[in-house]
């Protein structure tokens, strides 16, 4: 499988690249397959995302799955973009070569990484990497004690 039009599309005109000096969470993550490192900044407004911005070090897939991630987050509940899974990254990319498919990882894990920083910032509890539905944000009610 080759690139689809879409990552093309984001990896040549990425949106949301830069970093917000007054971001209210900072993730970083970092595949130990191919060294590729990803940091998401996020403004958190309610329990809303109402910007996400990212600096990618890695491949054309990185930067495309950064790109679309960031887009798709913007305007979501914490809970909402806690669960966008790569899978979602992927599909809304069209796809990605599979020895690309880790790449997305990247993407998710580094908003995950953020949200919890935000909670840190908050103290509130740290929600472990996909140990609950809903990140610890609330709404999933498998975790009482958390919001
Ligand atoms: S599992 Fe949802 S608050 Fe923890």
């Amino acid at each position: 499988m080759m690139y689809t039009e879409k990552v093309i599309e984001e990896f040549t005109n990425p949106q949301n690249v830069g970093e917000l000096t007054d971001a209210d969470g900072v993730g970083e993550a970092g595949s130990p397959t191919c060294g590729d490192t990803m940091k998401i900044y996020l403004k958190v407004e309610g329990d809303r995302i109402a910007d996400a911005r990212f600096r990618t070090f890695g491949c054309a897939a990185a930067i495309a799955s950064s790109s679309m991630a960031t887009r798709m987050i913007l305007g979501m509940t914490l809970a909402e973009a806690w669960n966008l899974s790569d899978a979602d990254v992927v599909d809304a990319l069209g796809g990605l070569p599979e020895p690309k498919v880790h790449c997305s990882l990247l993407a998710r894990d580094a908003i995950r990484a953020a949200i919890a920083d935000y909670r840190v910032r908050r103290g509130l509890e740290p929600q472990e990497r996909g140990s609950c539905e809903c990140g610890g944000v609330g709404g999933c009610g498998s975790c009482p004690g958390n919001d």
